[in-house]
């Protein structure tokens, strides 16, 4: 099959969070079962330009205008992905991906993923090959299949797949920004694209997509109700029959700490556990922490955001990390960007609380470190499609501690459910509350001092569980069969 991945983020070119690692991972995964597959994404002004080869100056018809375009080529690391790289100096030649900072939008984010959305049909003519699926990514690229009918012929046998990431980001403009789209009224009606008059990208790409997809079944059923659906549950009701729901992967050529060139020389595994004990010292120091083995090490690596559970975290008169630091003998270390009160609010704690340690950054190579040199992971969030973090944290030994829910909920299991320390491979807790969030790292705490053997079970149990892709990718080859027989 020819599949031709759009989307707004891929690793290493461009992130902001798991959906680029998703769409590479997944690419590679693809490609290891005999896929074509290639990857269209925009040349935002960060995207190193080494190895980039030009292809073809060119426009987009979006209508009532043209938008002058370059299309450039690279490819993923080691696997040989082709990566098209749509250029744009008016819309994608800036510093940010979606804005200017992690927390913000640029203003006329509504032309620039219209104008990736609508560059394809163009870009498949210049390579003189024609998708059978064109795999578009959250909202962003939610209105692929209404260019996809503009385009006609050579793409009637073209079958169109949505995979959500993240209902809470949805791209809702206004109506004036319809013209800009090459869209006309009559389209959002027919194509279902208001909500609460305005238009919804999300939306879109829901209502028509031929198959969609989110990132765990457990997401898959939750976005179906009031509680998750972020407003969009009754569209998605109404797709029930063409969602599913598939478990990201790991990329286990990245994180595994068998292999990871940021933990070296102090590799390890679950037969040799030594250089996870180096890797907490270094982490220790790297953060001016106390040197001390015996202390227990929490760790997070998160956007800054209220998805996240950082209210539980760290609001001022609600949040339990303060009080957890003071009364525990416990060292946290949290790295990440995001709102910028949880930012100031984490840093004035980290003043207070010497066993706090807070870094304010994007930086891969350290995130590496905190996996290989923490002993337990913590993620509090209110809703998680999928997340990749706690799977990482499972391959390197650092017991997660995780709410019940999304991914979160389909890949930790807490040892009170069936299957007990035999099986168990993280804690689990039920309700977004502080109260909850406390008790559950009191647990973990007082397992650490008091069961060492239990410990060693659950990470025993995590290193050997294996979420490598190649079930998803199969999975996601189904859905796309599923997809050109729905034509
Ligand atoms: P989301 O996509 O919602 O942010 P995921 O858990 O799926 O959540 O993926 C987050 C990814 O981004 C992980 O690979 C994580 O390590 C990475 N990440 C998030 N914040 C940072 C940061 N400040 N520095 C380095 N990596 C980060
Ligand atoms: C989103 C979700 C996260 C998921 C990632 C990759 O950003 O918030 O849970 O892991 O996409 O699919």
């Amino acid at each position: 099959m020819n599949i031709l991945m759009i989307t707004s983020e891929a690793v290493p070119f461009a992130k902001s969070g798991g959906l680029a690692d998703m769409v590479s991972a997944l690419s590679i995964a693809l490609k290891e079962e005999g896929q074509d597959v290639r990857i269209l994404m925009p040349l935002y002004d960060t995207v190193s330009r080494k190895n980039l080869s030009f292809i073809a100056d060119f426009q987009i018809d979006m209508v009532n205008r043209r938008e002058q375009a370059a299309l450039y080529r690279s490819e993923t690391e080691n696997s040989g992905i082709p990566v098209y790289f749509l250029e744009s100096e008016k819309y994608f030649n800036r510093k940010g991906i979606y804005g200017p900072t992690p927390a913000s939008s640029y203003p006329d984010n509504a032309h620039r993923y219209s104008l990736l959305s609508a560059a394809f049909p163009v870009v498949c003519k210049l390579l003189d090959w024609i998708p059978h699926i064109l795999h578009s990514h959250d909202w962003p690229t939610g209105l692929v299949p209404l260019y996809l009918k503009k385009a006609g012929r050579p793409f009637d046998r073209t079958a169109t797949v949505f995979t959500i990431h993240n209902m809470g980001y949805q791209g809702t403009y206004d109506k004036r920004d319809l013209p800009w789209t090459g869209l006309s009224a009559e389209e959002t009606h027919d194509f279902n694209m208001m909500k609460d008059g305005y238009l919804n990208y999300l939306k879109t790409g829901i209502e028509n997509h031929t198959r969609i997809t989110t990132v765990s079944p457990t997401y898959s059923q939750e976005i179906r109700t009031l509680a998750y659906g972020h407003g969009l549950d009754q569209s998605l009701n109404h797709r029930a029959s063409s969602l599913t729901g598939i478990l990201n992967g790991v990329d286990y050529s990245s994180w595994n700490p068998e292999t990871d060139r940021y933990l070296a020389p102090d590799y390890y595994s679950v037969f040799d556990l030594d250089g996870k004990k180096q890797c907490k010292t270094r982490l220790q120091m790297k953060m001016r922490l106390d040197e001390k083995a015996e202390v227990p090490l929490f760790a997070m690596i998160t956007r800054l955001v209220s998805q996240k559970g950082i209210e539980e975290l760290c609001r001022p008169g609600y949040g339990i990390l303060e009080e957890f630091c003071r009364e525990q003998n416990v060292q946290v270390v949290i790295l990440g960007t995001g709102e910028a009160w949880v930012e100031e609010e984490l840093k004035k704690l980290s003043t207070r609380l010497p066993n706090l340690s807070v870094k304010i950054t994007y930086n891969e190579q350290l995130s590496h470190l905190i996996e290989g040199g923490a002993d337990f992971f913590i993620m509090p969030s209110h809703y998680e499609p999928c997340g990749l973090n706690q799977l990482y944290s499972l391959k390197y030994g650092t017991i997660p501690i995780v709410r019940k829910t999304g991914g979160l909920a389909d890949s930790v299991l807490d040892p009170s459910e069936p299957g007990g320390w035999k099986k168990g491979t993280g804690f689990v807790y039920e309700e977004a509350d502080p109260r909850q969030l406390r008790e559950v790292l009191d647990r973990a705490v007082e397992c650490w001092e008091e069961q060492p053997d239990k410990i060693r079970l659950l990470r025993h149990n995590g290193m050997n569980c294996d979420f490598s892709w190649k079930p998803s990718a199969l999975a996601y080859m189904q859905v796309y069969e599923e997809a050109l027989g729905d034509l």
